[in-house]
């Protein structure tokens, strides 16, 4: 059974990859900077995907700090990036130095992992004690229209952004992980666990618009496959997701920090 709903080689994964950084970087880039990013830190960046946080860090830390970015598929990261060293590594089952960085950071990846209360383990493992873990996760039990053209579209709304999600969870993951990683953490034994999170509105056509129409036409014959949308509702969809009268809530991400006790 896969282990990741998506798939980095799919074509989608541009726009996915393009939108996540529009939207999210400055959330990201934001708290870790709250964290105390700075020159001479060594990074674990999990999960990277197309590598936007891993050159922001590589920036932050500069020559006397260190960048490892990994994915299990890390096609989409520029391995020339200044700064950043890109390793291919599935984080619940390979090697991790053991007390070797002072921050690790991964968006949107445990929330896809059946193994990640595994993978919280071996983190907290590979942190330096007092270093800091930064989850980035979606609550996606939590998406809400702020507006809608009609009834039927908020039903069909629903229908394929349901569907996606369920696809997360029936191989394992955890669609609403956003609102369950803090407890995970603390129960993993980290310190100073807090979160923060944050959300905006998302027109039709918008990049938020664009990761939904991304996310679900690379599973689009699952959803239809398994008879959760027709192909006729999908097409439907596919119009709806441009439709500027359309304005969704975004993913709700929560910021979730802790820290390796000393
Ligand atoms: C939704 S994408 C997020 C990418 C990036 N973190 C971002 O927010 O822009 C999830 C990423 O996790 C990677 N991934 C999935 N399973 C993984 C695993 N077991 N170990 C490491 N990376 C994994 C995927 O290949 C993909 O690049």
């Amino acid at each position: 059974m896969p282990e990741y709903v998506f798939d980095n080689s799919g074509e989608q994964t541009v726009d996915r990859f393009a939108a996540l950084e529009s939207l999210y970087d400055k959330v990201t880039v934001a708290r870790l900077g709250e964290l105390g990013v700075a020159a001479g830190w060594h990074c674990l960046e999990v999960g990277g995907g197309g590598g936007s946080v891993a050159r922001w860090l590589a920036g932050a830390v500069g020559p006397t700090g260190s960048v490892l970015a990994t994915d299990i598929d890390p096609s989409r990261m520029d391995s020339s990036a200044p700064g950043v060293t890109v390793r291919q590594h599935d984080i619940v089952t390979d090697p991790l130095p053991e007390a070797g960085f002072d921050l690790v950071h991964a968006r949107l990846v445990l929330l896809h992992l059946p193994g990640r209360l595994r993978a919280l383990e071996r983190i907290r493992t590979a942190l330096k004690p007092g270093g800091w873990l930064l989850l980035d996760e979606f609550d996606c039990s939590y998406l809400p229209l702020l507006a809608a053209p009609d009834e039927a579209s908020r039903e069909l709304f629903a229908a394929v952004s349901g569907g996606v999600h369920r696809l997360i969870d029936d191989i394992g993951g955890d669609s609403a992980w956003g609102r369950n990683a803090l407890a995970a953490m603390r129960d993993k034994g980290f310190a100073d666990c807090a979160s923060t999170a944050y959300c905006e509105s998302w027109p039709g056509g918008s990049p938020g618009a664009r990761l939904h129409r991304a996310n679900a036409v690379q599973v689009r014959d699952q959803l239809v496959g398994k008879g959760i949308v027709t192909a006729e509702q999908f097409g439907a969809f596919l119009d709806l997701i441009d439709d500027p009268s359309l304005v969704m809530n975004s993913y709700l991400m929560h910021s979730v920090r802790g820290r390796r006790p000393e």
